[in-house]
């Protein structure tokens, strides 16, 4: 697994041409319409998705699971998580493009809560991302950077779980988005549990 080609920087790169060909492939497809932005922000989402939930699931699944799909995946985890960055810089890109092309629009499907949660979601987004790098883990400390990353990864996930749970209403497939999103919660829970176990059981 090592040997294999596809990791490290190489692979948050060829993530990021392909989700830009993405984007720029759907608003293209919808002749760069108010439609074909509101696809990118779709889709952008969604990718944004597949890729947090392995990397918030990483730790735990490589400690439940050693095996070498979870190894690498644990090893790719600041690499996907960069990625995963991208993907939501994409869809910020497109809620842009959006507001400023059908902004009544963009208005009655959003608020200043909205905008507010979603921008503090943003700011963790970004400082995780700034923060992936070696100098800038050494710069921030052990401590910071776990608190920032913590803190961020659960931000996260929770907005991942009311962004899709507001939409269930209408399209029943997004309790998809939610189950999977609850389900890497109750693994880190799970995983949790078992060494606060162990801690406790070790001998004195
Ligand atoms: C200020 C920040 C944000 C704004 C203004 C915003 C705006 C939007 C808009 C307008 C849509 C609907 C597009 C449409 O159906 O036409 C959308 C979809 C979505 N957004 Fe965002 N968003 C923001 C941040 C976030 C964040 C931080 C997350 C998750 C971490 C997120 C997750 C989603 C999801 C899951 C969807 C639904 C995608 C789907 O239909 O499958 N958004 N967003």
């Amino acid at each position: 697994m090592t040997t294999h080609w596809l990791h490290g920087w190489r692979l948050t790169g060829l993530i990021a041409l392909l989700l830009s060909l993405m984007t720029l492939g759907i608003i293209g497809a919808h002749d760069f319409s108010v439609d074909g932005l509101r696809a990118a922000i779709r889709a952008t989402a969604r990718t944004s998705l597949l890729l947090f939930l392995p990397v918030f699931a990483a730790s735990a699944l490589v400690r439940l699971q050693p095996n070498d799909a979870t190894r690498w995946l644990r090893r790719n985890r600041r690499y996907l998580g960069v990625s995963f960055a991208a993907s939501h810089i994409l869809h910020s890109f497109a809620i842009i493009a959006f507001a400023a092309v059908a902004p009544d629009l963009f208005w009655s499907m959003t608020n200043t809560s909205t905008l507010i949660s979603g921008g503090l979601a943003y700011l963790f987004i970004l400082a995780m991302a700034a923060t992936s790098f070696d100098a800038a883990m050494r710069w921030l400390g052990a401590r910071n950077w776990r608190a920032l990353h913590w803190a961020g990864s659960w931000y996260i996930a929770i907005s991942f779980i009311i962004t899709n749970a507001k939409r269930t209403p209408g399209m029943p497939l997004y309790w998809l988005a939610v189950t999977l999103t609850l389900a890497v919660i109750l693994l880190r829970l799970f995983d949790w549990w078992q060494r606060r176990r162990k801690l406790v059981n070790a001998p004195a």
